[in-house]
């Protein structure tokens, strides 16, 4: 297989494994020290990487918070904040979005042929916009060589369940970190965790616990999901 970067996956959930309720505003899973956390580990990577409907409904700016920590990077040569990235089959993102309008990093869409035409046109130049040939489905396993190709050798992905269940299923992930929040969703209308599919790890195959730490009212997992975890955290557990 062509290199791909060590892809961390993020996310946060419910005690009943949904990403956030049925309603239009957004739900606040974590906490303050969580949410630090989450800048720690962004700070840390090449590229954080989102599904459009996160882009559409969230409308996060996916920047690094913390001025320390941007300019920790910029000392080290690097932009303040990592490259963005998202993926599309319909092209429909708003070039309003706090994805295109915030932050000096790159920005790059992944967007099927057909549709990448008028997605460039609309964001004038704010995005580098990748046509991936004429498939409705832009391949992730090919998002992630494309993305080592260009210098990402280290990818966060950060949901939603949609991206987070293709990552899974083609076991392109080295490392899961999911916080459990102390709340219940119960709506089945809310968009889930992950979605159906033939994950790598089963009842025959459990996905080795590399961590488990107690932040504020909510929980953070790690799992090690390939042999790259032991290289990449040499003492094992963080
Ligand atoms: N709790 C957390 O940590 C967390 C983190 C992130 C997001 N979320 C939540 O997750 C929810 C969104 O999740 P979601 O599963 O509905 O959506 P998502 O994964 O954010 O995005 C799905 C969209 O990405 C595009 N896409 C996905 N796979 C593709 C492929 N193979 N090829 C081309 N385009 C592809 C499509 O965009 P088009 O529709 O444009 O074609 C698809 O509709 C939101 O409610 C958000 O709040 C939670």
């Amino acid at each position: 297989m062509a290199d791909r970067p060590y892809t961390l996956l993020s996310c946060g959930m419910s005690i009943d494994g949904y990403l956030d309720s049925a309603d239009t505003a957004r739900l606040r899973l974590s906490n303050d020290a969580d949410f630090d956390r989450v800048d720690a580990e962004r700070a840390r990577c090449d590229a954080i990487l989102v599904g459009a409907a996160t882009v559409r409904n969230d409308d996060p700016r996916l920047l690094v918070r913390s001025a320390a920590r941007r300019e920790e990077r910029v000392a080290r040569g690097l932009p303040p904040s990592p490259v963005k990235v998202t993926l599309t089959r319909r092209g429909d993102l708003p070039a309003t979005a706090a994805f295109f309008t915030t932050g000096t990093c790159d920005k790059i869409v992944y967007c099927p042929t057909p549709a990448a035409g008028e997605l460039t046109e609309r964001l004038g130049g704010s995005a580098t916009v990748v046509a991936t040939g004429p498939g409705a489905d832009v391949s992730v396993a090919a998002i992630a060589e494309d993305l080592s190709a260009r210098g990402v050798d280290r990818l966060m992905v950060e949901g939603g369940g949609t991206v987070l269940t293709q990552f899974l299923t083609a076991d392109l992930v080295d490392e899961l970190h999911l916080v459990v929040a102390p709340l219940f969703v119960g709506d089945s209308r809310a968009p889930r965790l992950v979605g159906n599919g033939c994950f790598p790890w089963t009842a025959e195959r459990r996905a080795p616990l590399a961590g488990v730490r107690q932040i504020g009212d909510v929980v953070l997992l790690r799992y090690a999901l390939s042999d790259r975890f032991l290289a990449e955290n040499p003492a094992g557990e963080g």
